[in-house]
């Protein structure tokens, strides 16, 4: 009873729906309404940035772990330890902050070793160093390294006290961004403001010195713990970028951590801090006026961390809190096509100023290949107290690692243009082919033996890349236009494979009712077997020549249940049970029949492919958030789903015995074109998303592809049902019997070819017998072998002989290529207007 399976299925993803897109949360709870946690937060954030308006470096002095244990003790009244008044920096906050002088020194040995010395004159500390790259706009991925340096827990820890007034959730157990893996993989994604601040670098302070210039930064790092916890974590960092000097500091903000407002005090150095400093002062004051303004409206608290759930709460969840310092790396000459040695610092200046200059407005200037760029980073989480370093030289050999690497962003949006383009050529390419096989299947016949399912299964992927291109035009900037090209691509594949679905489910009509009569009463089956076997002219007995209806005189067929059948998608189950019912035409159901079992219309089964894309949709984003594990599972399985796409037609090439459903440049070309974007993410390490790749599952689904074709090849060629015990396939009329003399006698021979055989008799006895006759079709001559008595024909030869010869069941004998072109237009017998059963 598939329709009133429909509404329940609607419900379920209605309800699926909402439990995906509500903000986790208990409302009950909630003494106040949003706009008054909001008002809160960010009254909380201004006293905080009254603290960073008044601090000046030196202030925050934390406890040093470097620091002796007695001279800690007895220089305590010379030099107090000094804390800040900002949530997490305070000395009864408890965070790990005597690794503060440990973090900058690594920070600044980090700097030196990629910006070496020259003539033995550390010249990035005077910010007369190596250029770097200007705009760090990009997207970059490398593996990192853990080092524990203090051990903290979350039994440390009183959130209460941290951030009085919020209700934490989960903070008795472990937090969430605790990376304790070892080693793994990291992705970041930084995006600059585009305005540059210039700021007096004052020369009575100690170096470093921060170069003059300072812009506003924020990064997504995803850091993939999937030796330890099994999660990717992701993160915002929000903070600054000094691009004199490639240096960048970021850091998390959350509830009990306002990074962003002590971020001056960890910068290396009193010339970074001042002009941090001055940055920060300014934009934290624009964005919280427009926070404040827009109070009703907004709902996203500033700078927060948590991707997830950026929302103001007054249930926070604690995660552990990272700072991030990164260094730019100067792109070498080499990367820059200059000749090795010689010229100095200001020609790669120059190099650098022209390739950037071309990205951010291109007007078609030769600036040749665009080197990667390269970026170093250290993170340190100041409550969970261990640091995440890039892995790279010098601590490791290039060999093993070498820091983040990555593209442009200029570089990665040409690159995702590019492949979005190459997406929707393929998808026009699969029109293509579907316009030409809907050309071919243009016949009831022909459309007759297409696999629905099949079919289904491509529209659904089409349906699918039409929603995904249709949702990332709302935001799809400046790959607007290839979008563009794909959704109308994809609209195209889809909406043609719809049409020609339609009609394959109406020519298929009869035989799914005759699947539900059949499933209604088995004994009517055998009834209307055996009245087609004595509805031939001639009757044929047990052991005539013309073989009687493969299975006339077995037992029925078991019920649909216990057939071995592979169902590659639920969302057409029936259609599939439909294909393995249909056999031959039976006689008309009596109207009881009838009525017992309601037709699955199509807009029925359209329905249930829009939900199950929808219902593959929300697993797919919900995914995201999986153990890597359980999310590469899911993809494989999805992508293997995908790809099983010709089982369901060589099953229907069994159950119906007919071949050449589809012709080969369609099978070819769709397995190819369908692999195409599996084939980009599953082995092509550099691609846009920096996913995962997996190249032996794409090997074993590659192998998976090719062996359905070979099966669809081997249907063809030496028929469906080849190997296939006869006794799992239902009852379909065989064309291409065997022909026996031993069968003369009893006048099982077609129509015309007796006499001639007994012509040849006399004649050559020794070698196979052959026998001839004008084909009705063509009028020409039809030679035909026949086994003689008591041979058995079981050559490779003899199969294929019997491919060329067509013998309808009112015992006609034709040409197969005649009756096969005759067929595609009439399902009758050219002679005496016999019915005959479809290939
Ligand atoms: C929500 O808070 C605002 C500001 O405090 C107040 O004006 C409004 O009445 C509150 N709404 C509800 C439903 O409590
Ligand atoms: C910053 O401090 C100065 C005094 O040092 C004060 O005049 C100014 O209003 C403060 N700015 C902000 C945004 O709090
Ligand atoms: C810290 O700031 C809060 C306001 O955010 C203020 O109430 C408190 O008195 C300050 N504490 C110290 C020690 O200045
Ligand atoms: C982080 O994980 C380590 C190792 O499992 C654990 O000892 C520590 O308590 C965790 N820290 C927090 C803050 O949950
Ligand atoms: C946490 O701090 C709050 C407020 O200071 C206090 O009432 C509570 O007892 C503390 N909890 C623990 C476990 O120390
Ligand atoms: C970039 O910085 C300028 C000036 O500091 C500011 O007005 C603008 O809002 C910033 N833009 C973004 C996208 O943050
Ligand atoms: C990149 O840098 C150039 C100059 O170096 C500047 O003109 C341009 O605005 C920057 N673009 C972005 C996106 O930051
Ligand atoms: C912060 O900004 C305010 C104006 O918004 C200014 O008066 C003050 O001097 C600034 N403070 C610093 C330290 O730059
Ligand atoms: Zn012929
Ligand atoms: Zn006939």
């Amino acid at each position: 009873m598939p329709q009133p399976r429909t509404p329940a299925s609607v419900l379920f993803f209605v309800v699926f729906f909402l439990w995906l897109i509500l903000p986790e949360g208990d409302y009950q709870s909630h003494p106040l309404n949003a706009s008054d946690i909001a008002t809160q937060q960010l009254a909380r954030y201004h006293d905080a940035l009254d603290v960073l308006n008044t601090t000046q470096w030196g202030d925050f002095a934390p406890r040093s772990s470097s620091d002796p244990k007695e001279k800690r003790d007895t220089e305590k009244e010379q030099v107090p330890h000094r804390y800040l008044n900002l949530t997490g920096f305070r000395e009864e906050d408890g965070f790990a902050w005597e690794e503060l002088q440990t973090f900058r020194d690594k920070s600044l040995r980090l700097s030196h070793h990629v910006v070496p010395p020259i003539n033995g004159k550390q010249l990035w500390d005077m910010a007369q160093g190596l250029h770097v790259w200007e705009n760090a706009s990009s997207s970059l991925q490398g593996l990192w390294v853990r080092h524990p340096a203090v051990h903290r827990s979350f039994e440390d820890y009183n959130l209460t006290q941290i951030a009085p007034m919020l209700e934490w959730t989960g903070d008795e157990s472990e937090w969430a961004r605790n990376v304790t893996g070892e080693t793994g993989r990291m992705l970041i994604s930084l995006e600059g403001n585009k305005t540059l601040v210039a700021y007096e670098q004052l020369d009575d302070m100690d170096p470093p010195f921060s170069g003059g210039v300072i812009r506003a930064v924020k990064a997504t790092a995803t850091i993939e713990d999937s030796e330890g916890t099994g999660h990717n974590w992701a993160m915002k960092l929000w903070g600054v970028h000094w691009p004199r000097q490639g240096v960048m500091l970021l850091s998390t903000t959350s509830e009990k951590f306002e990074g962003i407002f002590g971020l001056p005090h960890l910068s290396p150095g009193p010339d970074y801090f001042r002009s941090s400093q001055r940055l920060l002062n300014e934009s934290i004051a624009n964005v919280l006026s427009k926070k404040e303004q827009n109070i009703y409206m907004d709902q996203t608290a500033p700078w927060s961390s948590d991707i997830e759930n950026p929302l103001y709460t007054n249930n926070p969840s604690p995660h552990c809190e990272y700072i991030m310092y990164a260094q730019v790396h100067p792109p070498t000459r080499e990367d820059l096509g200059m000749s090795l040695g010689g010229g100095s610092p200001d020609d790669t200046h120059d190099a650098i100023h022209a390739i950037e200059e071309e990205l951010t407005s291109p007007l078609g200037a030769p600036i040749g290949h665009i080197p990667r760029l390269r970026m170093s980073a250290i993170m340190y989480s100041p409550d969970c107290g261990f640091y995440i370093e890039t892995k790279g030289p010098p601590d490791y050999p290039p060999s093993e690692g070498d820091h983040l690497v990555g593209v442009k962003a200029e570089v990665h949006l040409a690159k995702i243009k590019r492949w979005v383009l190459v997406y929707a050529a393929a998808a026009f390419a699969q029109v293509h082919l579907l316009k030409n096989q809907i050309r071919d299947s243009s016949t009831p016949s022909n459309m007759g033996r297409v696999s629905f399912t099949t079919m289904s299964i491509m529209a659904v992927a089409d349906c699918m890349t039409f929603t995904g291109a249709a949702t990332w035009m709302s935001s799809a900037a400046a790959t607007f236009l290839p979008t563009l090209a794909l959704l109308f691509a994809s609209f195209l594949s889809m909406t043609i494979g719809g049409s020609f679905l339609a009609r394959v489910h109406e020519v298929q009509g009869p035989e799914r009712r005759l699947r539900d009569r059949r499933s209604n009463s088995p004994e009517a089956n055998t009834n209307t077997a055996n009245s087609r076997a004595a509805s031939t002219p001639e009757p044929t007995n047990s052991g005539g020549l013309l073989p009687g209806p493969v299975t006339a005189g077995r037992p029925p067929p078991p019920p649909a249940s216990e057939e071995p059948i592979f169902i590659p998608s639920d969302q057409d189950i029936d259609a599939e049970i439909a294909e393995g019912a249909m056999a031959v035409p039976r006689a008309t159901p009596s109207p009881d029949q009838r009525a017992s079992a309601p037709p699955v219309t199509f807009q029925t089964l359209v329905g249930r492919c829009i939900l199950l894309t929808l219902g593959l949709m929300f697993l797919a984003i919900s995914s995201t958030t999986w153990y890597a594990g359980a999310r590469s599972f899911f993809l494989n399985l999805c992508a293997f789903t995908y790809m099983s796409l010709w089982v369901p037609q060589i099953y229907r090439n069994i159950m119906r015995n007919c071949r050449r459903a589809l012709n080969w440049p369609f099978v070819v070309g769709q397995s190819v074109l369908r692999m195409l974007p599996i084939a980009y993410f599953w082995v092509n390490p550099d691609n846009f998303l920096f996913s995962r790749t997996d190249v032996n599952t794409f090997l074993l689904l590659c192998g998976w592809v090719w062996l359905q074709i070979l099966v669809l090849v081997a249907q063809d060629v030496v028929g469906p049902r080849f190997g296939i015990p006869s006794a799992w396939t239902p009852e379909a009329w065989d064309y291409h019997p065997v022909l026996r003399e031993d069968n003369i006698e009893a006048g099982g021979l077609p129509i015309g070819l007796v006499a001639d055989d007994e012509q040849q008799h006399g004649g050559g006895s020794d070698e196979k017998r052959h026998a001839a006759i004008d084909c009705a079709i063509c009028k020409e001559v039809l030679e035909v072998p026949v086994v003689r008595t008591g041979e058995e024909d079981l050559n490779v030869a003899g199969v294929f002989a019997r491919r060329l010869y067509m013998v309808t069941p009112c015992r006609h004998i034709f040409h197969s290529t005649c009756l096969e072109g005759w067929m595609k237009f009439r399902l009758q017998c050219p002679i005496c207007r016999e019915e005959l059963p479809p290939l």
